[in-house]
C-alpha cells in the first residue's frame, strides 16, 4: 500500500517491516543528486527500493539515512556521453538482480530563447540532455523491464512545457514535448509486454531549475525577449504560490512514485500534470 506521510517526511517503516512497494526492486534514476530526482531517490530509498542514481554531478550521501545506504548505488557520469547510459544499466542489473523502474529525471533548463535566437550549442545540448537521454534510457532498459514478474515501469519527468508553448524557450519546450511523445510511443507499443510508460509534467518546483527561473530573469544568459514573452504566463503561477504553497521536489516524488506502484496498475501513457492547474491556462 503508498504510505502518505506526513508533508515533508519521509516514509519511517517500522523495523524489519518488508514494504511491498519496494522490496526487492530495483530502481534507475537520472539526475539523483540533486531536486526532483533526490526526492525521488529519497522517498524510493524509505520505501525499500534498490536504487541505481546517475548524475554528472557528485551525490552527497548525507542526504541520505544510513539505513538506505545499502540500498543505494552512485554513478557519477554525463549520460550525454557514450557509453554511459549502458554503464549505469549494467551497474543495476549487476547490484541489483534486474532493473524494475527507470525514473528519467535529468534535465536542463534553457535560456528562454526563441526560434529567432536559440544558439546551435543550446538546442543540441538541450535535445540531447532532455529528450536524447531519456529515449535511449528507455532503449537501454526496455529488454530488461520486459522479463519482469510483475511488469515493468517507466517514468519521464517532463514539464507543464511539455503541453504549453508559454512558458520556457523553444528548447525546452521541444525536448519536453518530444518526451511526451516518445512516453506515449513506448506505452502503446509495450502495453501487452507489460511495461508501463508515463510523463508527470510537474509545474514551477521549488528546486534548481525552478530557482533559476526565479533568480536569473534579466540576468546571466537568459534571453530577454523570450523571457518577457513568457513572464506574464509564469506570473500566474507565481500569485498562485502567494495564495498555495508552491509545489515541492517531494510532492513530485510522491507522484512518481503513485504512478510507479500497483495502484497505478491501468494508467499508462498519461501526461501527468503536478502543477495545482497551472497548466490549465
Ligand atoms: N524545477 C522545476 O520547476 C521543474 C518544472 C518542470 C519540470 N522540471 C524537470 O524536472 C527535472 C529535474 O529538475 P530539477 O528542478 O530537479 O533540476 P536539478 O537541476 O535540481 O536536477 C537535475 C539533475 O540532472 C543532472 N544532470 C543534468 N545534466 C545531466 C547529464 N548530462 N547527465 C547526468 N545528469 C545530468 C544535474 O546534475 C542535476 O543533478 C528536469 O527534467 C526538469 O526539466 C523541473
Amino acid at each position: 500500500m503508498l504510505y502518505t506521510p506526513t508533508p515533508d517526511t519521509l516514509y519511517h517503516p517500522p523495523p524489519h517491516h518488508i514494504d511491498p512497494l519496494g522490496y526487492s526492486r530495483v530502481a534507475i534514476i537520472t539526475g539523483c543528486s540533486s531536486g526532483i530526482g533526490l526526492a525521488t531517490t529519497q522517498l524510493f530509498l524509505a520505501h525499500q527500493f534498490q536504487v541505481v542514481g546517475l548524475d554528472v554531478s557528485p551525490f552527497n550521501y548525507n542526504l541520505l539515512r544510513v539505513e538506505d545506504h545499502g540500498r543505494f548505488h552512485f554513478h557519477q557520469g554525463d549520460l550525454t556521453q557514450p557509453g554511459q547510459i549502458e554503464e549505469g544499466v549494467r551497474i543495476a542489473n549487476h547490484f541489483g538482480g534486474q532493473v524494475d523502474v527507470l525514473v528519467n529525471v535529468a534535465g536542463i533548463l534553457d535560456n528562454f530563447a526563441s526560434a529567432d535566437a536559440v544558439t546551435d550549442s543550446d538546442w543540441d545540448r538541450v535535445i540531447s540532455i532532455n529528450l536524447t537521454v531519456p529515449v535511449k534510457m528507455m532503449r537501454a532498459v526496455i529488454p530488461f523491464l520486459k522479463q519482469r514478474p510483475e511488469g515493468g515501469v517507466i517514468i519521464n519527468v517532463a514539464s507543464t512545457a511539455g503541453k504549453s508553448g508559454a512558458v520556457a524557450g523553444v528548447a525546452y519546450t521541444a525536448s519536453k514535448h518530444g518526451l511526451i511523445g516518445a512516453t506515449k510511443n513506448v506505452a502503446w507499443r509495450f502495453r501487452n509486454e507489460g511495461i508501463r510508460a508515463n510523463a508527470v509534467l510537474p509545474g514551477a518546483v521549488d528546486s534548481s531549475v525552478g530557482n533559476r527561473i526565479a533568480e536569473e530573469k534579466g540576468g546571466g544568459g537568459v534571453d530577454l525577449e523570450g523571457y518577457k514573452a513568457v513572464e506574464p504566463v509564469h506570473a500566474l503561477q507565481t500569485k498562485a504560490i502567494e495564495v498555495v504553497p508552491g509545489i515541492t521536489a517531494l510532492e513530485v516524488a510522491r507522484t512518481i512514485l503513485f504512478l510507479v506502484s500497483d495502484q497505478a496498475r491501468t494508467i499508462n501513457g498519461v501526461e501527468l500534470p503536478i502543477d495545482r492547474a497551472w497548466g490549465v491556462v
